[in-house]
């Protein structure tokens, strides 16, 4: 039979990317979002890739009247993949209510909905923030979590807490994986979709494409005096389209009936680090372009490296990273071409 899935934030970056696997694979989506970070055209763009629009419903996760007002339309569903969040770091140090009210309250109403309609699996977006800086790489999922550096970090934290303890309480009727995101960056093959910051990027990635295309007019490089191969911070980048397969696979195995605990936990990244260097090198490399940017300071808050032990995904999940770093800086730079023509 075929399986319906809720994917709140399904609109946005992460959350669009695995609505067309799910579609791919056959499941049917229900997409609910704000579109507080995204567009309505998204769902066309699905349209465009998979040949099918997903189910819509505009509506605020943290409104616990509107969401059950979207849950009592929607009916059943066999599991619910949870995007919907406010991911700037910065802002949440400036707006942390903000924060709170959007990932901790949207959660626990999710929660209460998918208790309320017997919706007993989910799928949570967390991130490689709960770990700080580990004292051992690569991380693995067992590693201590630190405590979070900004109120953005600290709402996955919660989160993964809020999830672990409703579980408790409800026992066999929830079961749960959380994925922790590393870096994830790329876009689509097809260049349809991609990542939408706004303002002036602060991720490495748009920023290096919004430089190359002219909108900014250097990077600067955040450092070069870590204790690194050339000195650069080490990050674990991950392509978006693989981050996307995932949720399907883990949905997959939720769904398997006996198969899953009722509370897993995995790192998603590719179990390889790249420097800021080698980023920029890779982006030279597959755009045929020079990049402008200078060496500056490092900025505050940043961790000196991090990269995921995935060897439990492998396993348990049999799912593992596929696209490389170079396809992630050619996807990036063919969406960043694409956005910017069709918009001028
Ligand atoms: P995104 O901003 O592109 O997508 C989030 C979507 O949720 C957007 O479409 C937005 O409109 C929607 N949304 C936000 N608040 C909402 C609300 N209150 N109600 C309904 N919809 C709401 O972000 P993304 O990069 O796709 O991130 C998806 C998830 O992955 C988030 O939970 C984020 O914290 C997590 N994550 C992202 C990264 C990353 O670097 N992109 C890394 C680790 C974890
Ligand atoms: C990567 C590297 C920078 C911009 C953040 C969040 C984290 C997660 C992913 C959600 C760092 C360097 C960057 C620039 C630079 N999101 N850099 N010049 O900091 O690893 O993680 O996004 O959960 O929570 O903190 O990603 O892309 O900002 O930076 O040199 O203009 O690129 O210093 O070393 P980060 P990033």
């Amino acid at each position: 039979m075929t399986k319906r899935i809720i994917v709140t934030g399904g609109a946005g970056y992460i959350g669009s990317h695995t609505c067309i696997e799910l579609i791919q694979r056959g499941v049917s989506v229900v997409v609910l979002d704000d579109l507080s970070n995204s567009s309505i055209d998204m769902l066309d763009k699905i349209e465009a890739i998979t040949g099918e629009k997903p189910e819509f419903y505009k509506v605020d996760v943290s409104d616990g009247a509107a969401l059950a007002q979207a849950f009592a339309s929607i009916g059943t569903a066999d599991g619910v993949i949870h995007f919907a969040a406010k991911k700037a770091v910065g802002e949440s140090v400036e707006k942390p209510l903000l924060y709170y009210q959007c990932n901790v309250m949207g959660l626990v109403n999710v929660l209460k909905e998918m208790a309320r309609h017997d919706v007993g699996r989910l799928i949570f977006s967390s991130s490689c923030t709960v770990y700080g800086q580990p004292e051992e790489l690569p991380v693995g999922e067992a590693s201590p979590i630190q405590k979070a550096q900004s109120p953005y970090g600290n709402t996955k934290q919660i989160g993964e807490e809020i999830i672990q303890e409703q579980i408790s309480a409800v026992g066999e009727k929830l079961r749960c994986i959380s994925l922790r995101y590393f870096n994830p960056v790329g876009a689509h093959p097809s260049g349809l979709i991609g990542e939408l910051p706004l303002g002036v990027p602060a991720n490495l990635m748009p920023y290096i494409t919004q430089t190359a295309i002219g909108l900014r007019q250097q990077l600067k490089v955040y450092g070069d005096d870590y204790n690194t191969d050339d000195g650069t911070a080490v990050r674990d980048y991950i392509h978006v389209v693989d981050i996307a397969k995932a949720h399907v696979v883990a949905m997959d195995r939720l769904l398997a009936v006996d198969e899953a605990g009722s509370w897993e936990v995995f790192n998603l990244g590719t179990g390889t680090g790249s420097s800021v260097l080698e980023v920029i090198q890779s982006f030279e490399r597959t755009s045929g372009l020079s990049l402008n940017y200078e060496i500056v300071g490092r900025r505050p808050g940043d961790v000196e490296a991090v990269y995921a032990s995935t060897s439990k995904a492998n396993k348990v999940l049999g799912w593992k990273a596929e696209l490389t770093l170079d396809d992630m800086t050619r996807s990036a730079w063919l969406w960043e071409q694409n956005i910017r023509q069709a918009n001028s």
